[in-house]
């Protein structure tokens, strides 16, 4: 078995602008870890299915209107919610998978024009992925991937805003794919990475907090 009883998962997150690919290369990487044998689990933020996750998927869907700040905390708390549970998890050895974080919370409220520090605060003492997967685009040709829908931030003008917000956040840690190869290519280059980072969480690397 890929993992035994003194081993955590590794929490890994991917990122990028709306319509990068992010979903379906989370589900393959879920797929593929199983496979291998690995426990493994598939999350999303935002998490719509709590009682926070409703006012946010109402927000993005135009049905409510909130304060820029009063929305990031909402966000922020939508991943509070899911802390311990993530905690337990990997701690029980299963590598989490997470499509969006933190820096989707940074990127795109700062991208509105709130203080980039004021946006990371709330944020603090959420558990650190062990890696962040950056599926790169850019913002006119993720437009042109099937169209956008109806929901709130998707509109060119505010991800080229996002675009610029993640490049603030991205540090050497991060790893970059470039997402405009074709999925199977992307596909690869993730899981390859995905591998060395679950084998050294399972070697014993500790669980850190943001932001560090
Ligand atoms: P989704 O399309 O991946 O469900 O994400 C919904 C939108 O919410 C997407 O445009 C990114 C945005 N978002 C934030 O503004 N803050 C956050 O903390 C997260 C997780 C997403």
């Amino acid at each position: 078995r890929a993992c035994n009883i003194e081993s955590r998962g590794a929490l890994i997150v991917l990122e990028g602008l709306d319509r990068c690919g992010k979903t379906s290369q989370s589900s393959r990487l879920v797929s593929y870890m199983e496979g291998l044998g690995h426990s493994v689990e598939l999350l999303r933020f935002p998490d719509r299915t709590t009682n926070v996750g409703q006012m946010i998927s109402a927000y993005l869907l135009n049905q409510s209107e909130l304060d820029d700040h009063t929305i990031h905390l909402l966000f922020s708390a939508n991943r509070w919610e899911k802390r311990s549970m993530m905690e337990t998890k990997l701690k029980a050895g299963t590598t989490l998978i997470v499509d969006r974080y933190s820096y989707s919370g940074v990127a795109f409220s700062s991208a509105k024009g709130v203080d980039l520090e004021w946006c990371k605060a709330p944020e603090i003492g959420l558990l650190a992925p062990d890696l962040v997967l950056y599926l790169d685009m850019r913002p006119e040709k993720a437009a042109e991937r099937g169209g956008y829908g109806d929901e709130r931030y998707e509109h060119l003008e505010f991800q080229k805003k996002v675009a610029q917000c993640y490049q603030i956040l991205h540090d050497p840690s991060w790893k970059m794919v470039d997402a405009c190869q074709p999925m199977e290519d992307v596909q690869k280059q993730l899981q390859e990475i995905v591998l060395d980072h679950v084998l050294a969480c399972q070697k014993g690397k500790p669980l850190s907090l943001l932001w560090s």
